[in-house]
Order: structure tokens, then sequence, then C-alpha cells
């Protein structure tokens, strides 16, 4: 069952967003070549904290860290590290959910560091107007599908692929909740999105082939060709006059 919020728990899911959003804005003058995704993790941890959130994926699941962070091809779930450190030409996908209060709002953002390759600009570029793109489909009325659908054939129309075996999903009391929302699919089918609905929508998009595995440390999903993936995520409220972007300012 897809949950309905009330203006009320919106409001709080959009402090828990607000939150993310600053947190990102600050977080981009860090990401410079030299410096660990530990230490990335570590200063992630004291903005949430300083603005009254909880980082919401330590523990979560048994996941040892506060974020999400993933180089080139890491696609998602890059466990932080002293011993990863950004270089020049990287893709580096940062992953954060914050829990305010009992609400929780998820965000992913994809950087590159330093002057990267034009083949992987495009990519970055890509994914985040592909999350652009099935955001414009999140209305009352529209089937879920289209946002799907929409997300696959841009991102395919550079001869990109989307990760199958990952999806977004609803989001509130809890960091996955129903329906899950996967980055491909058919015009038209399935549920129809309802007023009240919170979505996590997270593009995840490869330079190469869709298929993915996890690494033997049971959390870093890769591409299995090793060529890079971005990644893009908001989570957004369905309201009446269309989406409302939770986690941007
Ligand atoms: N970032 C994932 C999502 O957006 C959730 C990560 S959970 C963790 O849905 F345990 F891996 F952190
Ligand atoms: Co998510």
């Amino acid at each position: 069952m897809v949950a309905m919020r009330t203006e009320e728990e919106i409001a709080q899911i959009r402090h828990a967003g607000h939150i993310l959003a600053r947190v990102f804005a600050k977080l981009k003058n860090k990401i410079i070549c030299g410096i660990s995704t530990q230490e990335l993790d570590d200063y992630i941890k004291s903005l949430v904290e300083e603005h009254g959130g909880l980082c919401a994926f330590l523990g979560y699941r048994a996941y040892p860290a506060n974020s999400c962070i993933s180089l080139n091809e890491e696609v998602v779930h890059g466990i932080p590290s002293l011993k990863k450190l950004l270089k020049v030409g990287d893709i580096v996908s940062v992953d954060i959910g914050v829990k305010f209060g009992s609400w929780f709002a998820d965000a992913a953002v994809s950087y590159p560091v330093g002057n990267i390759e034009t083949s992987r600009k495009k990519l970055i570029d890509v994914t985040k107007k592909a999350l652009d793109l099935g955001i414009r489909e999140a209305y009352a009325g529209n089937f879920l599908s289209n946002i799907s659908y929409s997300i696959q054939r841009y991102a395919e129309s550079f001869g990109f692929s989307v990760v199958r075996d990952l999806a977004g999903h609803g989001i509130g009391k809890n960091i996955h909740e129903e329906p899950e929302i996967p980055n491909y699919g058919r015009l038209d089918c399935g549920i129809t999105l309802k007023k009240g609905m919170v979505l996590a929508i997270e593009p995840m998009v490869n330079m190469g082939g869709w298929e993915v595995e996890v690494l033997p440390d049971g959390w870093t999903v890769v591409t299995k060709d090793r060529l890079p993936s971005a990644h893009f995520e908001h989570t957004i409220a369905i309201t009446d006059n269309g989406p409302e972007i939770l986690t941007r300012l």
C-alpha cells in the first residue's frame, strides 16, 4: 500500500529535505582532488547534525557509514574509506539519507572531480536531466510507469543504459517504502500517482551496459563492465500543483 501524507507530514519531510539541500550545497566545495571519501563522510555527518538531523543510512540493514560515496564504476552503496582519495577525472556519487524527527528524506548527486573527460561529463549531465524529466511526470493522475519510461528513454537516447537491479522508492516514515520506482518501463501501466505520495526518484545511468554486481564487501554495487556510472536522486511530493522537490531549497 502506498501511503498518502498530509500537509503536516509533508512539512516534516520537507524539513529533512531542506537539511539535505543545505548539506549538498556545502559539500560541493569539498569535492577536491586528494580528499578521502572518509573525510567527506565525516563532514557530511557534522553538517547533517549541525542542522538537527541524523544520517539515516548508518545502521540501516547494518550499513557501516553515514553516507554512500561511490567512485566511477561504483554505481551506489560505496563505503567511505580513508584509502579512497578523489582524483582528477573521477565521478563521485554521494548519496545521503536524513532523518528529522521521525521522517526521512533521501537525495544523491554525482560530481565531477576537476576536469573530466567529455563523455563522463555527458554521463553526469544526462543522468541529472533524466531525473528532471522523471520528476516532471510525477503529477496526480499520471501513471507511475511514465516516470520510469521518461528516464529510460532519455538516458538510452545517448547510448547510455539504466541500471535494472535497483530502483527509486516511496519514502516517509521509513527510507524505503512502496511503491518501487524502476528507472525503466513502459508508458501508461501499473499504478497511478495521487496527491500526497512522497517519492524518492533516483536514476542510475551507466556509460556501458546496465548489468551490475555487488563487491565482496557486501555493499558496493559496481558495473559489470567497470565503465563509469552516475546517480542523482531527489525526494518529491505530489501536490495539487504537480511535483514539489523537497530536497531543494
Ligand atoms: N541510498 C539508497 C537509496 O537511495 C539507500 C542506501 S541504504 C544504505 O535508496 F544502507 F546503503 F545506506
Ligand atoms: Co533512495
